[in-house]
């Protein structure tokens, strides 16, 4: 079956509000590789991407950094821009959400969408900070995740259960800008009926294809929809139909993005974006594991609201580790792409390289500074520019360039190796698995060492000089045809290499079916070296920095958190007894315990602890509570307290080395 056209593919957008790190590029590179494969298959893809431009992320960081959201954005979006022209990362167009183009388009959908009967108006109650006298919509506000109680901000329990929160939704709520607790009050919001697209999900979620980690959390989602809270009080974004007080939520005009960029690129190349958007092709959306949701139960959803075309495809990557450490930029866990790599003069390919090769698409991916040095020292320079090199040197060395074809053409054995490798290219890109690729071709390469030693041609040209010339011909044959498969992950290097092996053109042009054509003679300039070794000393800078950074993060960490000895005496801490224990409906993780403190009645407390205590051990044992702590609503349970626990690898209880009275306060 021949290819669907036209193919449109896009990257989630990153927000416009700090730095470009190796975590974005988890997606970003991965995309471009699939697009520069697309065109080597000869199909001709669109790939957009752009600034997410709205919402809180932007708000907050321009409060915080003391300027205005236009500021912010403009500075970073063109931070984003320059790094990823800079990692070769090319979109055909690179767009930001706050275009005339994108905020017509916006509403245009979210008017569609109310004119077809998918949003209502409902009062709710939302946090609101009387210190600042404003509401605080989603990263405005910090409080205690109502389904797992972990620490969350407004609108996701980042540090919990990874789920999405409704406004109004976050318990024991307090202003991230001042610190003040926060109160509730009522205000209309506008709703998107997500749960009316029940029944056209599961049938989408049939045919959607991509990566199977994608899928397969959708169709779970897919089972238990809410409505969405489509607006929020902020001045910066997109204006809500009729309501001059109210944005859309960034997430509603976010993805719309890819519809304007789309728009914006077919006005300047002359195109028609209706045969993306309107008619049938076939749109891949290449994102990051975190916004699975978002990707394949909300944006489908609107889409098939507003009457425009669904995306084929979601491709959703692991989550990137450093050092073996979660990424967090708050404790240093960071490696930026513009100052601690391409500024210290690594070679973009490099990292592209090891993006894509390092695991599976869908794993996690970690980054450490050592396996990349021994991911370039042993794969690209002992491997594969050592086989490109040791090929080329030898034919300019002994003739001058890629000798003239003399008997019969490129070996039988040779064309098979490329072609087994080439095979393997183009079903890893239909499975969106990379690494696959890379292995390929380091493989062919590999292949192409064995057979350049096993023919001796340092003996066979003092024999057999045209015999000789064969050899060369068929290692040059391949060291073509890895340029070509290998373009995609390292095009700036591949184009290098094509360039000495003479060949017309530019690699980016040549397909892949041009990896078996057999490679014209040529005369050849003395390579140069097209892989160098990096040294230790290099590594050892790179990781000095991280290991700074590091450092400096946990000493703020712990300058933040002093506390004087006042601070410590509100706490009021005391040993009680459980008396009863209970596992509470729909959680895992929490249990329901009653525990005696000295006081006329139990004191009820919601404990963390499921998975490390079984309720029924615990009747009996002495605990440490927090007594005077808020009472918060855990899964509709009032705590009324909290136990303390050590932190390894889930919850070990703290209790007195002897037993002692019940209420005892500790000092
Ligand atoms: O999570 C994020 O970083 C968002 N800026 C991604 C938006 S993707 C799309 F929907 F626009
Ligand atoms: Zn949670």
């Amino acid at each position: 079956m021949p290819p669907k056209e036209p193919v449109l593919v896009t990257c989630g957008l990153p927000y416009a509000n700090g730095k470009c790190h190796i975590g974005h590029l988890r997606t970003y590179v991965p995309a471009d590789i699939f697009v520069r494969a697309l065109r080597k298959q000869g199909q001709n893809p669109v790939f957009v991407c752009g600034s997410d431009t709205h919402g809180t992320p932007i708000v907050v960081n321009a409060e915080e950094e003391k300027v205005t959201p236009k500021e912010l954005v403009s500075k970073y979006h063109n931070h984003f821009e320059q790094v990823f022209k800079s990692m070769g990362i090319n979109f055909s167009f690179y767009g930001n959400t706050d275009s005339p183009t994108s905020h017509a388009r916006t509403t245009s959908i979210v008017e569609a969408l109310i004119a077809n009967g998918y949003v209502y108006p409902k009062t709710i109650r939302l946090a609101y900070c009387p210190k600042d006298k404003r509401f605080l919509p989603d990263r405005f506000v910090e409080g205690i995740c109502p389904y797992c109680g972990a620490s969350a901000r407004g609108d996701e329990c980042d540090q919990g259960c990874g789920k999405h929160l409704e406004p109004g939704e976050i318990k024991s709520a307090k202003c991230r800008i001042c610190g003040t607790t926060a109160e509730y009050r009522e205000q209309e919001h506008f709703f998107f009926r997500l749960s009316a697209f029940a029944g056209f999900l599961v049938d989408y979620l049939e045919t959607l294809k991509g990566t199977p980690n994608a899928i397969n959390y959708a169709k779970e989602w897919a089972k238990d929809l809410r409505d969405w809270c489509i607006t929020r009080n902020l001045e910066w974004g997109v204006r809500f139909p009729g309501h001059d007080d109210l944005v859309v939520y960034v997430w509603v005009d976010a993805p719309i993005g890819y519809i304007s960029f789309t728009e914006e690129w077919a006005a300047w190349q002359g195109e028609d974006w209706e045969k993306y958007w309107r008619r049938d092709s076939r749109i891949v959306h290449f994102i990051g594991g975190d916004i699975i949701y978002h990707h394949c139960i909300f944006w489908p959803a609107m889409l098939q609201g507003a009457g425009y075309t669904l995306p084929s495809d979601v491709v959703a990557s692991g989550m990137l580790k450093i050092e073996d450490k979660k990424f967090s930029k708050s404790r240093g866990y960071v490696v930026w792409v513009d100052e601690d790599y391409l500024a210290k003069g690594f070679h973009p390919d490099l990292l592209r390289y090891y993006l894509a090769s390092y695991t599976s698409h869908t794993k996690d991916l970690n980054f450490s500074w050592k396996v990349f040095q021994e991911k370039v020292n042993n794969e690209l320079v002992a491997v594969l520019g050592n086989f490109i090199h040791r090929t080329v040197h030898f034919a300019h060395a002994n003739f001058g360039g890629i000798p003239e074809r003399t008997g019969g053409g490129i070996d039988g054995e040779v064309i098979d190796a490329i072609t087994r490798a080439k095979a393997e290219v183009t079903s890893s890109f239909d499975e969106y698995e990379f690494k696959r690729l890379t292995d390929a071709v380091l493989a062919l390469a590999a292949w192409g060492n064995t057979y350049f030693q096993s023919k001796e041609p340092w003996q066979l040209i003092k024999k057999d000089r045209e015999q000789c010339a064969a050899v060369l011909r068929n290692c040059l044959q391949i060291s073509g045809a890895i340029a070509i498969l290998l373009e995609p992950v390292l095009p700036s290097k591949m184009e290098e290499a094509w360039g000495m092996l003479g060949q017309d053109g530019s690699v980016h042009d040549a397909l892949f079916d041009d990896a078996v054509k057999e490679i014209k003679s040529r005369a050849l300039e003395k390579p140069s070296v097209l892989f160098a070794k990096i040294e230790d000393s290099k590594i050892a800078e790179a990781e000095a920095l991280l290991s700074s950074r590091v450092k400096a993060a946990e000493s703020k960490a712990n300058k933040a958190s002093m506390i004087a000895p006042e601070d410590l005496a509100r706490l009021d801490l005391r040993v009680g007894t459980v008396i009863k224990a209970e596992p509470i409906k729909g959680s895992d993780k929490l249990l329901r315990l009653e525990v005696d403190i000295g006081e006329a009645v139990p004191r009820q407390v919601v404990a963390g602890i499921a998975k490390t205590h079984a309720s029924s051990a615990l009747p009996g044992t002495q605990v440490v509570l927090v007594a005077n702590m808020k009472p918060a609503k855990l899964f509709g349970v009032e705590s009324r307290g909290m136990v303390l626990a050590a932190d390894e690898n889930g919850a070990v209880l703290l209790n007195p080395q002897t037993p002692v009275k019940n209420g005892t306060k500790i000092k």
